[in-house]
C-alpha cells in the first residue's frame, strides 16, 4: 500500500499537534484502534433541530446557503460547539454537485430535491454537463474555513452514492419505491450505466474536493440502496459506487482518510457495500450491530476482508421516547457495537427536525461517560 497522496498540511498528516486529527477518537476508531473516548456524531446534526441554524438560514434557500463558504462553515461548526461531538459533518447536500454542474435542481422545503426536468432517456443523459474543478471552489473554501476552526476535531466530507443521486435524477423528485431507476437499470441498461457513471464522477469529484481541502474522513450516502435486491445491487449499482470510491482511493488506505459507506434498509447488502471500497460500514437502526458484524464476518470480500469498523445505529425514534428508554437503548447499541473492530456511535438515520437538541447533547455525554 502506498502512502496516501494527501497535501502535506492536511489535518491527517500535519505535524502541527493543534491541527492534527490523526489521533482523534473518530479516526482511531475508524482505523480499528482504541480511542481515548467513544466517538459519536449524528447524521443531520447540522440542521433544523438547532434554533441557531434556523436563525442563520432565514431568507436564504438551502442550496444557496451551501454555496456561501462562511455560512456553510458556520452551520457545520454549530453542532460541534453545542454537543461536543467527535466530528463535524460538512454542511452541504448530495445534490450540490448537480447544482454546480448547472443541472436545474432545488430543495423544496418539506419535500426534498426536485429537478427542473427528470433525466430519463439516453439523450437526457448525454446532455448532462460535466462538473468542473473550478465550480467546486466554494466547497473547497468552506472546508478550509471549517477545518481551520475545528483544530484537532475531524471534518467528515460526504457525497451521495450514484444510485441515490441517480434515483432523484430519474424520478425528478423524492419517491418511496424508486421504480423509475429500478426499471431503467433493466429496461435500458446502457442508459442506466451512463447515468450512474455520470453520478459516480460527480460524487467522486465532490468528495475529493472536500478531502483535498482538509476533510479527514469521507462518507458515501446510499440512502435509498435498501430498495434494491442484492442481485440488482451487485450488477447495476456496486460497480458505480466502487467507481466513486476509486476516485479518492489514493487519498485513503491505512494512513489515509477512512471511507464510510451508509444506507438505510441495507441489512441484506452490507458485505456488498463494504466491497464497493469502504473501510467502514454505517448501519441503520433495523439491524443490531452484533448481527451486522456477524454478517460481514461470514461473507468476506474478494480481498479477504470480513469484519470492518461499524458506525451506528441509535434509532432516531427513541430520541423522543423518554430518557430512561433512550439511555437503555444507547447502552445496548454500545454493547452490540463492541464486537466490531471499531465503533463510531451515530443514529440509524438523520436527526429528525423536531428533535430537542438538549437530548442530543445528553446522548453525547452518556456515550463519552462509558469507558472505551
Ligand atoms: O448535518 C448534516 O448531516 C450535514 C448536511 C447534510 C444535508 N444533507 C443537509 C440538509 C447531509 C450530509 C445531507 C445528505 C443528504 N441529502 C442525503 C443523505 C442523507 C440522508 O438523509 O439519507 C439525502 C438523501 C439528501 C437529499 C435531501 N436534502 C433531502 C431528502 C432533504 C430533506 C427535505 C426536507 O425539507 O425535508 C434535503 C434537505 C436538507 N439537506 C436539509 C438539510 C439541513 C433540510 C433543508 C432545510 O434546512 O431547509
Amino acid at each position: 500500500m502506498t502512502a496516501p497522496q494527501l497535501p502535506a498540511d492536511h489535518p491527517l498528516v500535519t505535524d502541527d499537534a493543534t491541527r492534527s486529527t490523526a489521533r482523534s477518537a473518530l479516526i482511531t476508531a475508524l482505523r480499528g484502534g482504541t480511542p481515548d473516548r467513544r466517538p459519536v456524531w449524528f447524521m443531520r446534526q447540522a440542521g433544523r433541530s438547532l434554533p441557531e441554524y434556523r436563525q442563520l438560514r432565514e431568507g436564504i434557500s438551502m442550496l444557496d446557503s451551501c454555496l456561501q463558504p462562511e455560512l456553510a462553515s458556520e452551520i457545520t461548526l454549530q453542532p460541534v460547539r453545542r454537543h461536543d461531538v467527535d466530528a463535524g459533518i460538512f454542511f452541504s447536500d448530495i445534490v450540490i454537485p448537480l447544482r454546480l454542474a448547472e443541472v436545474g435542481v432545488d430543495i423544496v422545503p418539506g419535500v426534498g430535491p426536485v429537478l427542473d426536468a427528470p433525466v430519463r432517456t439516453a439523450a437526457d443523459v448525454a446532455a448532462l454537463p460535466e462538473l468542473t474543478e473550478e465550480s467546486l471552489e466554494p466547497i473547497r473554501e468552506a472546508v478550509r474555513l471549517t477545518v481551520a476552526e475545528l483544530g484537532s476535531t475531524p471534518l467528515i466530507g460526504f457525497a451521495g452514492a450514484p444510485f441515490t443521486l441517480a434515483a432523484y435524477m430519474v424520478e425528478g423528485k423524492p419517491s418511496r419505491d424508486h421504480l423509475g431507476p429500478r426499471t431503467m437499470m433493466h429496461a435500458e441498461p446502457d442508459t442506466w450505466n451512463a447515468l450512474a457513471s455520470w453520478a459516480a464522477r460527480a460524487s467522486g469529484h465532490f468528495l475529493r474536493a472536500q478531502i483535498e481541502a482538509g476533510a479527514s474522513a469521507g462518507q458515501l450516502f446510499d440512502s435509498w440502496a435498501g430498495s434494491l435486491s442484492l442481485g440488482d445491487y451487485l450488477t447495476h449499482v456496486q460497480p458505480h459506487s466502487a467507481a466513486a470510491f476509486a476516485q479518492v482511493a489514493d487519498l485513503a488506505g491505512p494512513d489515509g482518510v477512512p471511507l464510510i459507506h451508509f444506507g438505510t434498509g441495507t441489512s441484506e447488502i452490507l458485505p456488498a457495500m463494504r466491497d464497493a471500497g469502504a473501510s467502514a460500514v454505517g448501519v441503520d437502526y433495523r439491524l443490531p450491530l452484533d448481527e451486522a458484524h456477524r454478517r460481514l464476518t461470514a461473507t468476506p470480500g474478494a480481498d479477504g476482508r470480513g469484519a470492518v469498523p461499524l458506525q451506528g445505529n441509535i434509532d432516531p425514534a427513541l430520541l423522543e421516547a423518554g430518557w430512561d428508554v433512550l439511555e437503555a437503548h444507547v447502552r445496548e447499541v454500545i454493547e452490540a457495537g463492541s464486537v466490531a473492530p471499531g465503533h463510531v456511535l451515530n443514529l440509524g438515520h438523520g436527526v429528525p427536525p423536531h428533535t430537542d437538541p438538549t437530548v442530543l447533547t445528553r446522548v453525547v455525554e452518556l456515550i463519552h461517560s462509558v469507558a472505551p
